[in-house]
């Protein structure tokens, strides 16, 4: 087959188009003949040999897909050679073919076509994960999504609005913020020209979620934004990772702070949460009531300029990988 290989950390010029060994499926594994796959903000950071993978994973890039099952493990159940899929990598997705295990193989939902069904898994599960299992974000409750325009944020902004939520979004230009409300957000705070905690306090009681991707540079003044009970999830950290937590301001809300990564995980784990999406998101996603986002798609063989796309910014939703 042929993959995207990285020869050396560096510029988006170092991924190269080329051949390599096929995978095969090892006991509880499946091997996806990959239809397409998505760019990852984690995947800039590995090319850059700031993200290695976790041990055990390959180090093709790339954490999710959408293909056809073409060859069957041992002991696999539930899963056969022609079915359309979409999973969730620990690596290995910029290539023609990939083993998974099965535990992490999702059917693809409803009317979705087989290669926008590579924009969810990452999506999916990562706003599942933290937004409902973790945070426990109930009917009601007022939902803070920073980067709404992204991947991550305008996946949020639908299963907020699908669980019920007040969804506040912050975003870098007011043709994002448009675009967010379109999509369902109630609130689209532009980061560049607006304070977030202004707004978040004005307009509500505070947020009793917030799903943020800036880390450090945002750490108190979420603290600020936060409702009494609050919960502040942590999943990236595009503005630093060390910054200082007023815990007076987390007494006086009853609040909680949890910061959480997805690729390190267990195989238990990992399996858990797509048991999960598939159980209580993907009903919503074979309804149409949350859908794929995808603002541009790349030939495979072209991940570099992908990956360019994606640092010069601008892209609403997900980057898609095509392989096919
Ligand atoms: N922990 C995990 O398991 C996990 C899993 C997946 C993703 N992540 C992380 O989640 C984050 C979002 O991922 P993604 O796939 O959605 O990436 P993405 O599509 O590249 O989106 C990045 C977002 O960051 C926003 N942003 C930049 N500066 C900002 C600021 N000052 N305030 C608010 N937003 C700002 C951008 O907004 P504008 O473009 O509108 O300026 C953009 O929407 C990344 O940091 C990623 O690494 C973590």
């Amino acid at each position: 087959m042929r993959a995207i290989m990285l020869h050396e950390p560096g510029d988006p010029d170092n991924l190269e188009w080329t051949e390599v060994d096929d995978p095969s499926a090892g006991p509880g594994e499946v091997v996806i003949d990959i239809a397409a796959s998505a760019v990852n903000r984690a995947d800039l950071l590995q090319r850059q040999g700031k993200y290695p993978p976790p041990p055990g994973a390959s180090d093709i890039l790339g954490l999710e897909c959408s293909g056809t099952v073409a060859e069957v493990g041992d002991g696999v159940e539930g899963w056969q050679i022609g079915d359309h899929v979409c999973a969730l990598l620990a690596g290995g997705g910029y290539a023609q073919k990939v083993a998974v295990p099965a535990g992490q193989l999702l059917p693809v939902p409803g009317e979705v076509e087989l290669v926008a069904a590579a924009a969810l898994p990452e999506v999916a599960c990562t706003v599942w994960s933290n937004v409902v299992m973790t945070a426990r974000l109930t009917e009601g409750e007022t939902l803070l999504v920073h980067g709404g325009a992204g991947g991550i944020g305008t996946h949020a902004i639908q299963v907020g609005k699908a669980l019920g939520a007040t969804v506040i979004v912050t975003v870098g230009s007011d043709d994002r913020a448009e675009r967010c409300r379109q999509l369902g957000a109630d609130i689209a705070i532009n980061y560049r020209e607006q304070d977030f905690v202004e707004i978040v306090r004005a307009e509500t009681d505070g947020a009793d979620v917030i799903l943020d991707n800036m880390g450090a540079v945002y750490l108190d003044r979420n603290l600020d934004a936060l409702a009494t009970g609050g919960r502040l999830v942590v999943i990236g950290m595009q503005g630093g990772r060390k910054g200082e937590l007023d815990l007076g301001k987390l007494i006086a809300k009853r609040a909680g702070v949890t910061a959480t990564t997805l690729r390190a995980r267990p195989l238990a784990e990992k399996a858990a949460i797509v048991a999960e999406v598939r159980e209580n998101l993907w009903p919503l996603v074979e309804q149409g009531i949350v859908q794929p986002v995808i603002g541009e798609a790349f030939p495979l063989s072209r991940a570099g300029d992908a990956h360019r796309a994606l640092e010069e910014g601008g892209i609403f939703g997900k980057i898609l990988l095509t392989a096919r």
